[in-house]
């Protein structure tokens, strides 16, 4: 199994609560290591961009809305197979389908304010990666 990196967000709704500590002592202890990680406030222009693969979606504009609501903390995440990992680690999108000590089971609130985004492709980690963080900010 390759070592991967996969890109995460603490979204709004588990900043606001403190959850940042909390959600990351679940990413260490599936073995995931934070390698680089910001607290930022999102503009609504890198939550568009981020998000521009949902723009046709009904719940893009409330997506945007959550996503600069408050500071969010954007990461990268290094370890084997971490972008399958880090899915299994979050859970399901919806909380109430999430599998027990998962992210989204333990903190989400709803489909909506679920906690946490993760990458769901090498191709997409890159990119997503990419829009927050330059080269010298990740040390693995
Ligand atoms: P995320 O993994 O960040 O990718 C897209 C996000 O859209 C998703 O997590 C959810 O937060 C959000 N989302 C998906 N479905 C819905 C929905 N039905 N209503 C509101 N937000 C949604």
């Amino acid at each position: 199994m390759a070592v991967e990196r996969t890109f995460s967000i603490i979204k709004p709704d588990a900043t606001e609560r403190n959850l940042t500590g909390g959600v990351n002592a679940v990413i260490e202890k599936a073995g995931l290591r934070i390698i680089a990680q910001k607290r930022i406030q999102m503009t609504r222009k890198q939550a568009e961009t981020f998000y521009a693969v949902h723009s046709a979606r009904p719940f893009f504009g409330e997506l945007v809305d959550f996503m600069i609501s408050a500071p969010v903390v954007v990461q990268v995440l290094e370890g084997e197979n971490a972008i399958a990992k880090y899915r299994d680690v979050m859970g399901a999108t919806d909380p109430s389908k999430a599998a027990e000590g998962t992210i989204r089971k333990l903190f989400a609130k709803s489909i909506g304010e679920n906690s946490v985004h993760g990458s769901d492709a090498a191709e997409t980690a890159r990119i997503e990666i990419a829009q927050f963080f330059s080269g010298n900010e990740i040390a693995g």
